[in-house]
């Protein structure tokens, strides 16, 4: 479909991810239908929409004629026969269930035109899958927001087994419509790009705090001092809610086995006692007094090309997967999670032999998947593929 003929949108649920993307559509001119399970949660839905819309116009990144014609295209209900009637555009962002997502996309299929395009904004569920619940599954893909929508720059565009390329153009299309930035993953990967990394990383951090080779204050103070990364691990899992970190945690497991063995031990007892991190006020830290204070003085005790290695690595698996380029995974950490450097490129500059050397000298130490060297890492050391010094690397 092209872009411009994209104009009558439903957004399903109307929570922290269904609001923002509703607002985004139609500060970009889409006529936009939301739907929830109630008119009171569709109220407060419309109410965090105008709400920050009038934070663009306090900003002057908007006009506030411009911001009351998006409000204005915007109405709610509660049925989905409704919603769909003529769209040409469906987004769900309701509970991440696979069975309620599949049935979302099953009942819009029996209502919306055959042309529609399903995007779902599924941060860990399979596409394929919710693609086969409907009868258009070449119509079905992945558009992964980050929060919040309307401020965070990335958005990753994930095909299904059975999305058509013409869906990804288009998604692609609508991504910078928007005003953001889209990278494609090519294959139905669990954890897509950015979480699938972060995952590697998360882990290292926990399994080597839990061997009692730093403290977690100490590996934060490293993370952020000494390698530039804008939170430490351990605040960063806080930030993010510790039961999402568990459950994206034991989804890339069940995806990739032993090398994405999550640390039971440090982040299980934490979930089971309901200290969730920043939003019950207690996790790895204690945040009810503010952001927690990473101590300058131990910026030394972890080595963070420890983390860089175990990034490089997932990166390595992602583009021996055929799942995404080297480009788009740069693009992911740096918009996604603002990391100083996307791993490809910091392994170009640094050197692809040193992190293949790192990851061997951690796997002898430790034994642990997490840390085996990925192929196509090796197979591009032994081509003498090095990263810049040599002239070729990821890049
Ligand atoms: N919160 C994040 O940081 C984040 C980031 C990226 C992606 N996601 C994904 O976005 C999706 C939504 O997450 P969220 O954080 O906005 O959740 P949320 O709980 O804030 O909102 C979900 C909304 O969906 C509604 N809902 C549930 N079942 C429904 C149904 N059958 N029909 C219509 N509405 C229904 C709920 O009432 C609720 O308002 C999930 O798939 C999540 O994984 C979340």
């Amino acid at each position: 479909m092209a872009i411009g003929n994209l104009k009558k949108a439903a957004v399903i649920g109307s929570g922290a991810m269904g609001h923002g993307i509703a607002q985004l559509l139609a500060m970009a001119g889409c006529e936009v239908a939301m739907v929830d399970i109630s008119d009171e949660l569709l109220q407060k839905g419309k109410e965090k929409i105008k709400w920050s819309l009038d934070k663009f116009v306090e900003k002057k990144r908007i006009r506030a004629e411009d911001a009351a014609a998006a409000l204005a295209r915007i109405t709610t209900t509660t049925s989905y026969e409704q919603a769909a009637k003529d769209i040409d555009l469906v987004v769900e962002a309701v509970v991440e269930n696979i069975e309620v997502k599949k049935k979302v996309f099953a009942t819009l299929d029996q209502f919306a035109p055959s042309h529609a395009i399903f995007a779902s904004n599924t941060s860990t569920l399979s596409i394929t899958e919710m693609g086969k619940a409907t009868k258009r599954p070449d119509k079905v893909a992945g558009m992964h927001f980050f929060n919040p929508p309307q401020l965070m720059a990335l958005v990753e565009v994930i095909k299904g087994e059975s999305t058509s390329q013409e869906t990804i153009n288009t998604l692609v299309e609508l991504a910078k419509k928007l005003g953001k930035t889209p990278i494609v993953v090519r294959k139905d990967v669990r954890g897509f790009i950015v979480n699938r990394i972060l995952g590697a990383v998360f882990n290292e951090a926990f399994w080597a705090y839990h061997r009692g080779e730093a403290t977690k204050e100490g590996i934060d103070a490293s993370v952020k001092y000494s390698g530039g990364f804008p939170m430490g691990w351990f605040e960063l899992a806080d930030f993010v809610g510790l039961d999402i970190a568990y459950e994206v945690g034991k989804i890339l497991y069940e995806a990739y086995g032993e090398r994405m063995k999550p640390c039971a031990e440090v982040i299980d007892p934490l979930v089971k006692s309901s200290k969730l991190g920043q939003k019950t006020g207690v996790g790895f830290y204690d945040w009810t007094k503010g952001r927690p204070r990473i101590p300058f003085n131990l910026l030394e005790e972890y080595d963070v090309e420890r983390s860089w290695a175990v990034a490089v690595n997932e990166a390595a698996w992602l583009i021996h997967d055929d799942a995404a380029n080297p480009a788009d995974i740069d693009t992911g950490m740096k918009l996604g999670t603002y990391w100083p450097s996307g791993p490809c490129e910091y392994a170009d500059r640094m050197g692809l032999d040193t992190m293949l050397n790192k990851l061997r000298e951690l796997y002898a130490k430790y034994n642990m998947e997490l840390y085996k060297p990925c192929p196509l890492l090796e197979e591009y050391v032994s081509k003498g593929w090095t990263g810049k010094k040599a002239g070729r690397g990821f890049y």
